[in-house]
């Protein structure tokens, strides 16, 4: 199955995501930042993946730029995007108009720290378990219908660097399986709340 998949830095997650595409049925059209140096760009490279910088300096507003996004994703053929470190909030226009085909991995347990600096706001409110999730993408931020979790272990030595790196390493695992389940249309979003997975409510 055809995706475009969206990054704004290192891109960890794409790295894992190439690795892994053969096996998960996935064919990665282009890679898409907007970020002109995010090393994700230098990974798609590398995998002879087409890549595109949209630079937001050359729209005038956010809807301007989602624009030229709906218009380079458009070209691909794509059937779904993944967001993998994607630090745009995209507009409610590119998110009804792929309703259902966009999924987001994100640094906490949703709901669980919606937004930035998550690894922080664990530790502050003394949580002894935070994870990342996938989720589909609805136009609530990071509000879409949690698909799948992993968890790690708060440990009293850790601070939001050491954090940061147990979770990505759990996140490199779980993306995969959950764009496997896409890719053997397995996952559905039904509505603003609710996505199924085989059929069953998630
Ligand atoms: C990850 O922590 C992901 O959950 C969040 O952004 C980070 C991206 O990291 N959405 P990377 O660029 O994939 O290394």
């Amino acid at each position: 199955m055809k995706a475009v998949i969206l990054i704004s830095g290192n891109g960890s997650n794409l790295q894992s995501i190439i690795d892994n595409a053969s096996k998960i049925d996935l064919q990665i059209c282009c890679v898409i930042s907007n970020k002109a140096d995010a090393f994700g760009l230098k990974r798609a490279e590398k995998a002879n993946i087409d890549c595109i910088f949209i630079d937001p300096l050359l729209f005038d507003s956010n809807l301007a730029f989602d624009k030229e996004l709906i218009s380079v994703i458009d070209q691909h053929k794509v059937e779904f995007i993944i967001l993998a470190g994607f630090m745009r909030i995209l507009s409610p226009d590119v998110i009804s108009k792929y309703f259902g085909k966009i999924l987001n991995i994100h640094p906490s347990l949703l709901p669980k720290f919606p937004g930035l600096n998550t690894h922080q706001k664990a530790i502050e409110s003394s949580e002894k378990i935070h994870g990342a999730s996938v989720h589909f993408v609805t136009v609530k931020l990071d509000g879409g219908p949690v698909i799948a979790k992993e968890t790690v272990s708060i440990d009293p030595t850790d601070d939001a660097t050491t954090l940061a790196k147990k979770v990505l390493q759990k996140e490199h695992t779980l993306y995969p399986k959950v764009i496997q389940w896409y890719t053997q249309k397995r996952l559905k979003l039904i509505d603003e709340s609710t996505a199924t997975l085989d059929g069953r409510v998630l």
